[in-house]
């Protein structure tokens, strides 16, 4: 084959890959979550050997709760009234790649902070019906 037609070769074989591949990797989820999950593991585990007390593990990641859910939060509403209303308000950064990393960061330390709370969720999910029941019975 030569050289001229290889080379238009690569590049369509680089131009379908790419299409192919942008909607699918257009978003770092995999990566993110790993770090995340290894994060919090290194901070869980300092905080069992006593290391680091359960008041410092806990404030670092309500934190970054904090400060994703307000990143992702923000971009998000910015990106609603410029979609819905035509209000443009520019950042020199691609503000929907950063409103989907900040929320896929923000749902991953979520999942950590409701396994904390579980023992509520189960209590208010378990007792509710009890108590609904005996205040009906007391009527
Ligand atoms: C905090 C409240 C949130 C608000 C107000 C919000 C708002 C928005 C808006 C306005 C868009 C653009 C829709 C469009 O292009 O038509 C969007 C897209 C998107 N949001 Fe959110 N969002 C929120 C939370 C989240 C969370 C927690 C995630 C989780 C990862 C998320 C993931 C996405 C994704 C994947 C898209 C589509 C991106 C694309 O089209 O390439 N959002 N969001």
């Amino acid at each position: 084959m030569a050289k001229r037609q290889l080379t238009a070769l690569a590049t369509a074989v680089l131009a379908a890959d790419a299409a192919a591949q942008t909607p699918l990797t257009r978003y770092d989820f995999v990566n993110l979550a790993t770090v995340m999950i290894a994060a919090y593991s290194l901070s869980f585990i300092l905080y069992r050997q006593g290391k680091i007390t359960v008041r410092a593990h806990r404030r670092v990641w309500n934190i970054l709760l904090l400060f994703t859910f307000t990143v992702c939060a923000a971009l998000g509403v910015l990106l609603l009234l410029r979609i819905n209303y035509g209000i443009v308000v520019s950042l020199p950064l691609d503000m929907l790649y950063w409103h989907v990393e900040a929320g896929i960061a923000m749902t991953v330390i979520s999942v950590f902070h409701i396994l904390w709370h579980l023992q509520y969720f189960k209590s208010a999910f378990m007792k509710a019906p009890e108590k609904i029941t005996k205040g009906r019975k007391g009527r």
